[in-house]
């Protein structure tokens, strides 16, 4: 498929690399970027060579949030009936493999809402995190509000809500948004290393250590932690389990097949 608003590549045959391309209005997220995005990740996440996803944006913007202009206009009937603005926002939640949130510049409004809903977020030294929509007499609407106060805390994140204040990447690294900051010419390098990494996993145990860290969030801890043990106890039933293990007690390197 022919995309318009981003731009998707892989890397070592591994990495599917997904990168926001729409530099003027700061990487602006309007349905045309959400819907190209949606494809993309659904191409990677069934492609079975691909072990793991960047998302970036550009140095001076990951994305400047939803476009203003295209909302702008909107009414309550519209937003509400056609599910406008937000409608394509989920698909990424249903995306299997692992996605790291590569981010420099900008990461505002829904920008920092796409951030939080990858899998973690690597930061370059200039990245800034905001939810500024208080400025436009709106609220967060892709899950600002919810994930937000769950990466940073209620404290950080009402301030950030209620002020539309940024933060930057050292705040950023200290309230635990981002897992990693690094230089900006180092970013894409130190996002690809973790990818890499990662693909060099079984994909089985990779995206079920997903799925149970992701139950973290939803419901309690005991279910969690019963989730987490089932899904534990289901990976002995893999090769890759056998693989793994042989290879650590044989002193060799696993080669995984993701059976
Ligand atoms: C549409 C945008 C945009 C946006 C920037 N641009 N952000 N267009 N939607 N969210 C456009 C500008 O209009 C401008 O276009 C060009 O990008 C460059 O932006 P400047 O403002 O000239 O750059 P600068 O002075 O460097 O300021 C950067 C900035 C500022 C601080 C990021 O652009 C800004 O505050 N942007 C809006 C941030 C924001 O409010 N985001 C939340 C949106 S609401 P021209 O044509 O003039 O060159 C939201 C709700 C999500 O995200 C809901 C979930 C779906």
């Amino acid at each position: 498929m022919a995309y318009e608003c981003i731009e998707v590549r892989t890397e070592a045959d591994k990495v599917g690399i997904i990168t926001l391309a729409r530099p003027k209005q700061l990487n602006a997220l309007n349905d045309q970027l959400m819907t190209e995005l949606g494809e993309a990740l659904k191409a990677f996440d069934a492609d079975e060579k691909i072990g793991c996803i960047i998302l970036t944006g550009s140095e001076k913007a990951f994305a400047a949030g939803a476009d203003i202009g295209a909302m702008a206009k909107y009414s309550f009937a519209d937003a509400y009936k056609g599910d406008y603005i937000t409608r394509n926002w989920e698909q990424i939640r249903s995306i299997r493999k692992p996605v790291i949130a590569a981010v420099s510049g900008y990461a505002l409004g829904g920008g920092c809402e796409l951030a939080m809903m990858c899998d973690f977020i690597i930061a370059a030294d200039n990245a800034k995190f905001g939810q500024p929509e208080i400025k436009l007499g709106v609220i967060p609407g892709a899950g600002g509000t919810q994930r937000l106060p769950r990466a940073v805390g209620k404290a950080k994140a009402m301030d950030m809500a209620l002020t539309g204040r940024m933060m930057d990447a050292t705040e950023a690294e200290r309230s635990g948004l981002v897992s990693r900051v690094v230089p900006l010419d180092k970013l894409m390098e130190e996002a690809l290393g973790a990818a890499l990494v990662i693909s060099g996993f079984s994909q089985i145990a990779v995206m079920a250590a997903k799925e149970s860290v992701n139950r973290a969030f939803e419901g309690t801890l005991s279910d969690g932690v019963m989730f987490e043990r089932r899904l534990f106890h289901a990976l002995f039933a893999t090769q890759d389990q056998k693989e793994g293990m042989d290879a650590f007690v044989n002193k060799r390197a696993a080669v995984f097949t993701h059976q």
